[in-house]
């Protein structure tokens, strides 16, 4: 790591990036980490496609200025399988194929696997307000409302890491 280096911790791994110049945490996770599985959607902070979790309050990486990230823990969809094994959320929605193009999915199952840790039984009320900023452009949504249901059970049920 040089003088002109930021350290930041992704997916549990310390990380070594430029500081400079500034940039979106979007930015620097897709262009120097290459960790693509988080979309550039609109970076306006309209669509969600670029949502990840920093110390598991899910945010819009493209509003997040890198420095203001500080040593707080960023997990990216790429951080949610754990030994291979895909969490709950991971799981359902590729039981249910809840997803076309597949260009919002990375956000949604990184929203929806943070609803699942703070309520691992919500509504579907509750489920479509938590997925309120994520826009699905295939219109997807039913069956990704659904997915989230199934990723609940499977939670409940044991089979499935949140
Ligand atoms: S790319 Fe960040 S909210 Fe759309
Ligand atoms: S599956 Fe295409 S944008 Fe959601």
């Amino acid at each position: 790591m040089g003088d002109g280096d930021r350290r930041l911790t992704v997916n549990g791994s310390l990380r070594s990036v430029p500081a400079n110049p500034p940039r979106s945490l979007l930015d620097v996770l897709r262009y120097d980490l290459g960790l693509t599985g988080t979309k550039y959607g609109c970076g306006e902070g309209r669509c969600g496609a670029c949502t990840v979790l920093l110390d598991g309050v899910p945010v819009n990486a493209c509003q997040i200025p890198v420095d203001e990230v500080g040593d707080r823990s960023i997990t990216t969809v790429e951080g949610l399988a754990s030994r291979g094994e895909l969490n709950a959320v991971q799981q359902a929605f590729a039981e249910l194929g809840a997803f076309q193009c597949g260009f919002c999915t990375p956000g949604m199952i990184v929203r929806a696997t943070a609803l699942l840790r703070d309520d691992p039984s919500p509504s579907e009320t509750e489920i479509r307000a938590a997925l309120n900023g994520n826009l699905c452009r295939c219109c997807g949504y039913p069956r990704i409302v659904r997915a989230v249901e199934r990723a609940s059970e499977i939670g409940r049920s044991g089979g499935g890491r949140p």
